[in-house]
């Protein structure tokens, strides 16, 4: 019986078809109400009870196979009738996925070109810096906080190698090796050593302007900043200017924008209060001036930096910091850019 069981086992995987009805038989032949199967199982009746184990597990193998069968022939002869699917060569190719621009790298090429419709050139620099570049030639007071690993990574002490924390440091490699007058920005990212938050993030990036020339003042500044925002937020933004304070620069001052949600009016976004802040500015100390070797009688400038993502945050209303960094698909598809 043994012998038998597996010379019909044989067969079946022998066994080819090349149409439905072909496979139809051979499930009718062995699965069907006289087929092979209920003949050994009649036959297994008569089996010495000994042998009844063996014999019984074979041929639950042997029908467990042949459905397995039925349905990897069925699979086929279904594949192959679908030979009548031609492909039509004039059907327009699937759609390509096109990529979105970083909201970050948008408002940074905004900004760039607002700033070169007024003449301003672009400078880079880089991003590990020396102690005099970030700090000292900017009129950074020894005793300074900024100067502390709580603030700043440092990568080497004495001399000090660190990562810049602003790009004011680009500005002075401009002053060191570019005659007068200066014009320009310096977009780049910056580090600061600070727990990540909604609010804050340890990398995140700027753009700081540099103007430098004979009688430059705080009218041209306040100006410059006025075009730039109305340029960068609409026509209808107003712009207020508040006292603050910066060692590199005297006067200085944080500017805010009128609220574009509630129209100054008062919100949550703005606290209630109509503003928002933007950036911070002011006219170049004269120290900063003569620290880098430009006769601070003649001359005067003025400076302005902002964080690109703060701006970013205000001109999406999406307020969690995090979501910049973080390059998931979902958000940055949402952005699209003409620049
Ligand atoms: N460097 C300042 C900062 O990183 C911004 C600034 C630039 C302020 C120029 C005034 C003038 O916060």
């Amino acid at each position: 019986m043994l012998q038998n069981i597996d010379r019909i086992l044989e067969e079946a995987r022998q066994f080819k078809a090349e149409t439905k009805e072909e496979v139809e038989q051979f499930r009718i032949k062995y699965l069907g109400k006289k087929g092979i199967l209920s003949g050994l199982f009649k036959d297994f009746k008569g089996v010495p009870s000994e042998q009844k184990r063996e014999v019984g597990l074979k041929i639950n193998q042997l029908k467990q196979y042949v459905a397995d069968r039925i349905d990897a022939l069925l699979a086929d002869v279904t594949e192959e009738s679908g030979n009548e699917k031609t492909v039509d060569l004039t059907l327009p190719g699937p759609p390509l996925r096109s990529g979105a621009r970083h909201p970050v790298s948008i408002v940074r090429n905004e900004i760039i070109s607002i700033f070169e419709r007024l003449g301003y050139t672009i400078s880079e620099g880089p991003e590990i810096e020396d102690d005099w570049h970030v700090f000292s030639s900017l009129n950074f007071p020894p005793e300074h906080p900024a100067r502390d690993m709580q603030d700043t990574f440092f990568i080497e002490k004495d001399p000090d190698i660190l990562l810049r924390t602003h790009t004011s440091s680009v500005q002075v490699r401009v002053m060191e090796k570019e005659s007068l007058p200066i014009r320009t920005i310096s977009p780049g990212r910056v580090f600061r050593n600070e727990a990540i938050s909604a609010r804050a993030h340890c990398i995140f990036h700027q753009v700081e302007g540099l103007y430098i020339d004979e009688n430059v003042s705080f009218a041209d500044l306040k100006q410059t900043l006025l075009y730039f925002a109305r340029e960068m937020f609409g026509k209808q933004v107003d712009i207020r200017l508040r006292p603050s304070y910066f060692p590199f620069t005297e006067p200085s001052a944080e500017m805010d924008i009128s609220c574009q949600i509630c129209g100054g009016k008062g919100c949550n976004v703005c606290k209630y209060t109509g503003w928002l802040e933007i950036l911070g500015c002011g006219m170049v100390d004269p120290n900063v001036l003569e620290f880098n070797h430009i006769d601070s009688d003649k001359y005067t400038g003025f400076a302005f930096g902002m964080g690109i993502e703060r701006v970013a945050m205000l001109k999406y209303q999406v307020r969690d910091l995090r979501l910049y960094f973080e390059n998931d698909i979902r958000f940055l598809e949402q952005f699209q850019a003409a620049y």
